[in-house]
């Protein structure tokens, strides 16, 4: 039975690199944020909206269990998932976790054109968005650095990219 969480900031690539590869393993693929979107009938952001980040937390937290019993899947998280509650000890015991490290450089080129739906970086001018990411990286960077694994996810930006990432994962995975 296979079970791997990709774990990494926004932008890191976890969906891009998560639906490629679990179509080349024939395992299911399964993007929480999507998942949650799905099961409340509602955006990510209107959840932030109506919840609050620590109701949406608490609900994040719950969708991370359900999925957390399916098998031969391939999840993505948010970004945050990993660092509230015990959410990476738990990923950690139900299956195979993979830190997307990306550097901050690539973040900020990445989530500058798709910061929009993401209502934690909605609204910031460039600078605002940079000191954002830097800071939040540096909090953030202990949680994810409990990963089973860590992969550079900055070579995904055409197909031929995304592919060879999904070969050097298999390896990394020895899958
Ligand atoms: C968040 C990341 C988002 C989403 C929410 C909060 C975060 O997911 O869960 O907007 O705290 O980093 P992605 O990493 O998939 O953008």
């Amino acid at each position: 039975m296979t079970r791997i969480f990709l774990i990494g900031y926004m932008g890191a690539g976890k969906t891009t690199l998560g639906k490629a590869f679990a179509r080349a393993m024939g395992l299911t693929f399964v993007d929480l944020d999507w998942y949650i979107e799905e099961r409340y009938h509602k955006t990510v952001r209107q959840i932030f909206e109506e919840r609050g980040e620590d109701g949406f937390r608490e609900l994040e937290k719950r969708m991370l269990h359900e999925t957390g019993e399916f098998e031969n899947v391939v999840i993505s998280v948010g970004g945050g998932t990993p660092c509230f509650f015990d959410n990476m000890d738990y990923m950690n015991s139900v299956g195979e976790t993979v830190f997307l490290d990306v550097d901050v450089k690539v973040l900020f080129r990445r989530l500058k054109v798709a910061k929009q739906q993401r209502p934690l970086l909605a609204n910031k001018t460039d600078e605002e968005l940079m000191t954002f990411i830097v800071e939040a990286l540096q909090k953030r960077l202990p949680f994810y650095s409990k990963a089973n694994y860590v992969f550079n996810g900055e070579r995904l930006e055409d197909r031929r990219q995304i592919q060879q990432s999904v070969e050097r994962l298999k390896e990394l995975l020895n899958l």
